[in-house]
């Protein structure tokens, strides 16, 4: 656990209102924990003898946090792009037995370690973006072996990279086929989540709510479950159509409700009231050509927290970069750059329930990205650039 005092640094650090700009601002660091942040000229004596880290006027933020992904699964879907540009839907192909489940049989058809070796070029490519923790649901696998395979395999991605990785299990993604959606819930995906948990796999419990998913009721009995487990919720919700997945996640109080385009405002009430983040995802939008944008503005009107993320997966959203999703959710979704930066910051801590990163304050961790701009708006602006400097985990560049 590192110490470190970093000066000469423009902080932008999200904690308060704005972006919490501080100009020559400094940055103490013990024991991998954020001190002290503020202007330098106010440095306190304590941490003047820290070694000190020049930044050369470089922005400072808080390390992305990528709070949706679907990183760890086998195969590709490169065919099922060519058929949509032939004019095939998502939904069509997902009832052709194509879609999640093919992505099913070649995860299935994976052993943990190939897992692992082909979630790792993914990986590494948020984490050339600064990011620093990653969600990663399973949802490939539906039966019991292969979904503890797919959280294993994520686990083991925290033992091989500088990263702190949040599992979440996602049997309730489909139904097997030739399996009714009801016995699979009660006989397949409760016992597994039972398992995952009992192996200590588990950080939160999703599912899809969905025409082509499951039922309000049927996630229902998953969320119960995970209430009965001490276990955290969040839902895709409202993705393809309004289902009322996202009033049921406001019922349990669930950290987040992903996607979340076809919501109302009575939604976004209810998310409200319940301080359920609306996690924004879109990389999905645009590989899917959707054209029902989420309701931005009531979000903005009732104060839900709105996060972004790059639900980084093989069909809906083949996308590993956390800068397109901040441009995409500026440009498709009309968020400022600034909404889009406390989104995968502050509010994707928020949507993955932690507490200890995503603003730069005293007491956080010190995970922290170091950019070659001079305006935090510029991380939203361009498109395909990357400007890391440094990343730095737990005090430490790495
Ligand atoms: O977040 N919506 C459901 N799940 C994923 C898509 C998974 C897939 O197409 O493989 C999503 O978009
Ligand atoms: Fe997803």
């Amino acid at each position: 656990m590192a110490d470190a005092l970093l000066t000469n640094a423009r902080l932008a650090t999200l904690d308060g209102p704005g972006y919490g700009l501080i100009e020559n601002g400094a940055l103490a660091i013990a024991g991998g924990r954020i001190r002290w942040a503020g202007s330098g000229a106010d440095l306190p004596a304590e941490h003047a003898a820290l070694p000190r880290h020049d930044m050369d006027g470089r922005l400072v933020t808080p390390a992305p946090i990528d709070c949706h992904t679907h990183l760890v699964h086998g195969g590709d879907r490169a065919r099922e792009f060519e058929l949509r540009l032939q004019g095939a839907s998502y939904t069509e192909i997902a009832r052709g037995g194509g879609g999640i489940l093919s992505t099913v049989a070649a995860t299935r058809a994976a052993d943990e370690d190939a897992l692992v070796a082909t979630a790792l070029p993914r990986l590494d490519a948020l984490l050339a973006e600064g990011v620093a923790t990653v969600e990663v649901k399973s949802g490939y696998g539906l039966d019991p072996a292969t979904e503890l395979r797919m959280l294993r395999a994520a686990r083991r991605l925290e033992t091989l990279r500088p990263v702190r990785i949040c599992t979440t299990f996602l049997g309730a993604h489909a139904c097997p086929p030739q399996t009714d959606p009801d016995s699979y819930i009660d006989d397949i995906c409760l016992p597994t989540l039972h398992a995952a948990h009992a192996e200590g796999l588990v950080d939160a419990v999703d599912g899809f709510c969905e025409g082509i998913g499951f039922t309000p009721a049927q996630i229902a009995r998953v969320f119960d479950t995970a209430r009965a487990l001490n276990l955290p919720v969040k839902l895709h919700a409202e993705q393809l159509s309004h289902t009322g997945g996202t009033a049921l996640a406001a019922r349990y109080n669930a950290l987040s409700a992903d996607h979340v385009e076809y919501a109302t405002e009575d939604d976004a009430r209810a998310m409200a009231a319940a301080d359920t983040v609306a996690v924004l995802l879109p990389g999905a939008f645009y590989t899917l050509h959707e054209t029902q944008a989420p309701p931005v503005a009531a979000f903005r009107a009732h104060g839900v927290k709105m996060a972004l993320a790059t639900d980084a997966n093989p069909g809906s959203s083949p996308l590993t970069s956390i800068l397109l999703a901040m441009n995409m959710g500026c440009t498709l979704f009309r968020l400022t750059p600034e909404e889009a930066l406390r989104g995968i910051t502050t509010h994707a801590a928020a949507a993955l329930g932690l507490t200890d990163c995503g603003r730069l304050a005293p007491g956080l961790r010190a995970d922290l990205a170091v950019w070659n701009v001079q305006n935090p708006a510029e991380l939203a602006w361009r498109i395909g650039f990357n400007p890391l400097h440094q990343r730095w985990l737990n005090g430490a560049p790495c």
